[in-house]
């Protein structure tokens, strides 16, 4: 995204944003904002994910936000609401502008993210604002090396991955299927092992742990935080910290420096939750491939010619992008804003909730080439820049995860297909001809496994 020429000031104005009817707020309410939520912010309610792709409704709320914005072409717009005051983004230039005046004056720690992620990590840099956020901030970006594509630890975590998918198709092979349910258990050790160290490989209370308090994420503001319990799981994560494993992220965090109010063990769960995501992009670009022989051969004389040792994959990391650009694992981008924030259209109140609708972006065909097929190449080439393709958000609050996202997602897809075939045998059927659906339903997918031909 390049930098946009801020539009926003803080000069009061008279003029008040455009307002959508109160028609179309429940139209964007019930068609967008409700199947979104109710597939579980924090962590997806599987039931959730497949009632929304039998319905289809991601592609209902495109259509919905389209026609809205049809309505109201000008400026972002304000819903009407009772009690909250809350806006959608609509235009692709000041999505560019919310997210790249990011955290001041539109804050990442919105009312509501603040209330799901304070079940289990109360001081994230993600809900923090002022001195103790930028102190957060700056930790992660140390631990998580973000402005380099290859982490330093990757000579440790690139084999790890390379094992534990090795040891998944040996099982799948054996049994001639791969579940997403095995495709997780597999992934949650490379998770551990790459965060704690390979001690915790089968630490799976941990995770049990941390999944039971995101549940109650879910519910933000309607669900009592279990006090005990988080007490106890950032305790687990203290002592991970004090006794840190070499050649972990933990050891990393142990030996950075920290600047006031850094709260480490806070930091932490937001890696763990994380590595979700990115375990669904990798098993939905492996769908893609088990469907599209072109990019599956396209990634295999890749990986054949590969001479980085799995660092730098351009193309694999390219359809990781790809498949979170085409169902992205944040579709709701949330921001607040610190103080009124005038626009050319008008003001925008202080405190009031910011919504950018990724989807409304990724899959717009009237701006971009082959919006609903997969085509990594566009995350190679520079056909898009300008349009939000935001799937790790972009600006100063942009996820300081990416690149190690994409150096292990990259890596596990170089282990899955170099050497194997795919098929899918159940679930969701991917037709390189056709529109790719608006939802992926990773749950329902099982895939046969041989090795390659
Ligand atoms: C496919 C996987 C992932 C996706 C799609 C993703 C996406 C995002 C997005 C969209 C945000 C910004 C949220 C917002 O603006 O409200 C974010 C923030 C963040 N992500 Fe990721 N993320 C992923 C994985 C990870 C992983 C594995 C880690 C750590 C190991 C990580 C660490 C973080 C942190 C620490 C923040 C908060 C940043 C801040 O406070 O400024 N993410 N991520």
């Amino acid at each position: 995204m390049p930098t946009t020429t801020p539009s926003v000031t803080s000069t009061p104005s008279v003029v008040a944003l455009p307002t959508a009817t109160a028609l179309d707020t429940a139209r964007l309410l019930l068609g967008v904002f409700l199947p979104t939520v109710a597939r579980g912010p924090i962590i997806r309610r599987p039931w959730a994910v497949g009632l929304t792709a039998r319905l289809d409704l991601d592609t209902r709320a495109v259509g919905i936000v389209r026609k809205v914005h049809a309505r109201y072409p000008e400026g972002p717009l304000m819903l009407k609401l009772p009690v909250r005051k809350q806006a959608i983004v609509l235009d692709p230039g000041d999505v560019n502008t919310v997210l790249a005046q990011s955290p001041e004056p539109f804050s990442a720690a919105s009312s509501e993210k603040k209330a799901a992620l304070s079940h289990f990590q109360p001081a994230n840099s993600l809900i923090s604002r002022g001195p103790v956020r930028t102190v957060r901030r700056a930790l992660q970006e140390q631990v998580l090396d973000t402005e380099h594509p290859v982490h330093h630890l990757a000579d440790t975590f690139v084999p790890v991955v390379e094992e534990e998918m090795q040891a998944l198709l040996a099982e799948a092979v054996r049994t001639g299927s791969l579940p997403w349910a095995d495709f997780l258990d597999a992934w949650y050790r490379v998770v551990r092992r790459v965060v704690f160290g390979d001690h915790a490989r089968e630490d799976k209370d941990l995770t049990a742990m941390i999944i039971r308090l995101r549940k109650d994420g879910n519910w933000a503001f309607l669900k009592p935080v279990r006090k005990d319990t988080r007490r106890r799981f950032l305790q687990r994560i203290a002592d991970e910290l004090a006794h840190a494993e070499p050649g972990s992220l933990a050891a990393v965090m142990a030996a950075a420096p920290k600047g006031d109010g850094a709260e480490p063990a806070d930091q932490v769960p937001q890696w763990l939750f994380a590595f979700d995501p990115a375990g669904m992009a990798v098993f939905r670009a492996l769908t893609v491939f088990a469907t599209h022989p072109d990019a599956v051969a396209t990634a295999r004389a890749e990986v054949d010619g590969d001479t980085s040792g799995r660092r730098v994959l351009p193309y694999l990391r390219a359809s990781v992008l790809e498949a979170l650009r085409l169902w992205p694992t944040t579709p709701m981008i949330l921001r607040q804003t610190t103080r009124a924030v005038e626009w050319p259209e008008g003001l925008m109140p202080a405190e009031c909730g910011v919504l950018v609708y990724a989807p409304y972006f990724h899959r717009d065909e009237r701006s971009l080439r082959s919006a609903h097929n997969f085509s990594p190449e566009r995350w190679l080439t520079d056909e898009d820049d300008g349009w939000p393709l935001v799937p790790f958000s972009d600006g100063p609050v942009v996820c300081p995860g990416k690149q190690l996202v994409l150096l292990l997602t990259s890596a596990a897809l170089a282990s899955l297909v170099g050497g194997h075939d795919f098929r899918v045998e159940e679930g969701q059927i991917l037709d390189p001809d056709r529109p790719l659906p608006g939802t992926m339903d990773n749950y329902s997918v099982r895939l046969g496994v041989s090795p390659r031909a």
